[in-house]
């Protein structure tokens, strides 16, 4: 498996949990559960595509800025993550910083799967992008 691979699969369970998200209502134990899964699934993310797939990245001038530009998003995700934390899950807010964090995510996720999977597949060999990916995966497990 690529790298390209074991990040996608991990994008498609953040898709689905924020869909699932925001079907919830209210201060109830399945938006609390679900929400701390979320967070959990953005956080670990984060932190091994940060080291397995923009690390390497950084390293080269045809990927540096979306390097770059990816892990500011990550920052600007965990800001929106921890706003949704300190709000109250029965009022409005709640719904609705959830929904500005799933329209920023699906933002972030299109960009790395479109723009900047396409260069990173110019930029890495088939063994960095084998190797990545069973790093990457190594780091989720854990
Ligand atoms: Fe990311
Ligand atoms: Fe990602």
């Amino acid at each position: 498996m690529e790298i390209f691979q074991a990040i996608r699969k991990d994008h498609e369970k953040q898709r689905a949990l924020m869909e699932s998200l925001i079907e919830t209502s209210g201060d109830s134990e399945h938006r609390k559960k679900t929400f701390e899964e979320l967070k959990e699934q953005l956080d670990q993310h984060a932190v091994a595509e940060e080291r397995y797939f923009y690390a390497p990245l950084i390293k080269s001038d045809k990927t540096i800025d979306d390097a770059r530009h990816g892990i500011a998003e990550h920052h600007e995700i965990e800001e929106l993550v921890d706003k949704i934390a300190e709000t109250d899950m029965s009022s409005p807010a709640w719904l609705q910083t959830m929904k500005t964090l799933q329209e920023r995510v699906l933002h972030h996720l299109d960009e790395e799967e479109k723009d900047f999977f396409e260069h990173a597949n110019k930029v890495l060999n088939d063994n960095q992008k084998n190797e990545l990916a069973d790093k990457y995966l190594k780091e989720m497990q854990q």
